[in-house]
This record gives C-alpha cells, sequence and structure tokens, in this order.
C-alpha cells in the first residue's frame, strides 16, 4: 500500500522497538510523525534519521497517562504532515507490579496501565479511521504482547491492558472493513526490560525455541509486512516470539 505519498505516526518512535519501526517505514517511502513522551532527544534523533532516508518527519509530544483521549495528536500530524495514512500504536507502559503472587491491587497502576495502553491507542484509532476513510483507505498496526492471550502471573494489569488491546483489534478490523485494515504484532522476548537481571534473562531465553531474544528489526518488519501487505489480511494478532507460543 505504500506508493506515493505516505504519512505514518508512530508512537513511543524515540528508543527502542518504536525507532526501529519508524526507521524502516522510512525506508519503505514514508514520511514520519515521531511521537514521544520523555525522551525528547531520541525522538529527535529519529526525525533526524527518518530525513536521512529523504522522507519528510516531525516529533510530537505527548502524555498518554495525563491525557489518554490523544484524538489532537491526529489532528496537529495531519496539520504539519499534511495526511495520514498509517497508525502504529507502539507506546507502552511496562513495569514490575509486585512479589510475590498476586500482587497488591492498585488502583494508580490499573488506571494508569489502561490509559496508555488501551485508551489512547483506542482514541488514536477512532481519530486516524476518520482521516483515513475521507481517503478511502489505511493502514493500523497495534503493538501487542505474547501475554495477551497466555497471561503471567506477576503482570496482571499489563497483562489485562494487552489483551484488551488485542480485542479492540479484531473489533476495529469488523467495522473499520473494507477500507481500512486493522492487525496487530505480539512480539515475544525482543528487548528486556532495564531492570531485568542477567539470570532472569537468560532463564526466560531458555524457553524459547530460536533460543535467542529476537532483534527490534525483526519486529518492524512485520509490522512493514502488515501495512505493505495484503488488504485481505485483517483482524489478525501475528505473533514474533521464535517460537515461544507453541510451548
Ligand atoms: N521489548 C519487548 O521485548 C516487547 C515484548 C513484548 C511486547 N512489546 C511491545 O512492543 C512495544 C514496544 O516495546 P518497547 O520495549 O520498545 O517499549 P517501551 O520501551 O517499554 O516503551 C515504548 C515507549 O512508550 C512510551 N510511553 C510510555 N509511557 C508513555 C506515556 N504515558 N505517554 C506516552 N508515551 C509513553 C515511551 O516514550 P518516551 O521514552 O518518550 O517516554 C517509551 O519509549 C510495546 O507496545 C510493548 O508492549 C515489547
Amino acid at each position: 500500500m505504500i506508493p506515493g505519498k505516505r504519512v505514518a505516526l508512530v508512537t513511543g518512535a524515540g528508543r527502542r522497538i518504536g525507532r526501529a519501526i519508524a526507521l524502516n517505514l522510512a525506508q519503505a517511502g514514508c514520511d514520519v510523525a515521531v511521537h514521544y513522551r520523555k525522551s525528547c532527544e531520541d525522538a529527535e534523533a529519529t526525525a533526524r534519521d527518518v530525513r536521512l532516508c529523504g522522507r519528510n518527519a516531525d516529533v510530537f509530544r505527548w502524555d498518554f497517562a495525563a491525557e489518554p483521549d490523544a484524538a489532537r495528536l491526529v489532528a496537529q500530524v495531519c496539520d504539519k504532515l499534511g495526511r495520514l495514512d498509517i497508525l502504529v500504536n507502539n507506546a507502552s507502559w511496562f513495569i514490575p507490579e509486585g512479589e510475590p503472587t498476586p500482587p497488591d491491587f492498585s488502583l494508580d497502576i490499573w488506571q494508569q496501565m489502561l490509559a496508555v495502553n488501551v485508551i489512547a491507542p483506542a482514541s488514536l484509532c477512532f481519530a486516524a479511521a476518520r482521516v483515513m476513510r475521507d481517503r478511502g483507505s489505511g493502514r493500523i498496526v497495534n503493538l501487542c504482547d505474547a501475554c495477551w492471550d497466555r497471561p503471567w502471573a506477576n503482570y496482571p494489569a499489563y497483562c489485562a491492558s494487552k489483551a484488551a488491546l488485542a480485542s479492540l483489534t479484531r473489533s476495529l478490523a469488523l467495522s473499520l472493513a473494507p477500507d481500512i485494515q486493522v492487525n496487530g504484532v505480539s512480539p515475544g522476548i525482543i528487548e528486556f526490560p532495564e531492570s531485568f537481571t542477567p539470570e532472569v534473562r537468560e532463564r526466560l531465553i531458555r524457553k524459547v525455541p530460536a533460543r535467542r531474544s529476537g532483534r527490534v528489526e525483526e519486529i518492524a518488519e512485520a509490522v512493514r509486512f502488515l501495512i505493505e501487505g495484503p488488504a485481505y489480511l485483517t483482524g489478525q494478532i501475528v505473533a514474533v516470539d521464535g517460537g515461544r507460543g507453541l510451548r
């Protein structure tokens, strides 16, 4: 779907997986709206690297925890970059929720988790869909997590938020068909949270049939496939997990 000028909004695109997605889409010929919350310098660096690919880029700051209804972000992107064809909901909040199992209930954690991982992506999907429908086409990719259907004991709010995002993805694939394709990518172990010790990392990797963690570029390639690939592919959550989900 990429021929001609296309504009993609990638949330959380300053670092890690979001940055790789932004650069991959730039290489595919897209102008990129680089969203960030705290990583201003990193976002500027991503935008610079997009421009080095010969594409246009701008940075956009938004805190989804403070303001989960982010529809105005779509309007800002359209104002600055002229249009919006592709939305990648990559930004996400993840924290250790507590040991031992079960973690204590924290209203703050649940509210923030749902705000950042569900409500903000939903509001962006709805706002982007209005713009895309006017043009008659569009692609949305939501970054889920392998835990969306295989939850872990110690991260109930995070797992529930990703299950909700996967459900939203499938629901929107129905309601936005046939003009807009909505899919998800469900990464396995790609970049560990910085707080994970080497022992924990090694224990987790041993469970992966591929015997290694995935690379951020591999997630970006999967996102690009869902954006450039067949329009008949919609409502799917594609696991990119080195086979971990088979065990
Ligand atoms: N890394 C993995 O191995 C892995 C595994 C499974 C699923 N995933 C999913 O893949 C996606 C990318 O993973 P990642 O590890 O690269 O993500 P990450 O580093 O945990 O987060 C990506 C970005 O989300 C932004 N963000 C966090 N809270 C925000 C808020 N309140 N408002 C706006 N933005 C906020 C941050 O932007 P700033 O830095 O600008 O604040 C952050 O850089 C996520 O959806 C994640 O759940 C990743």
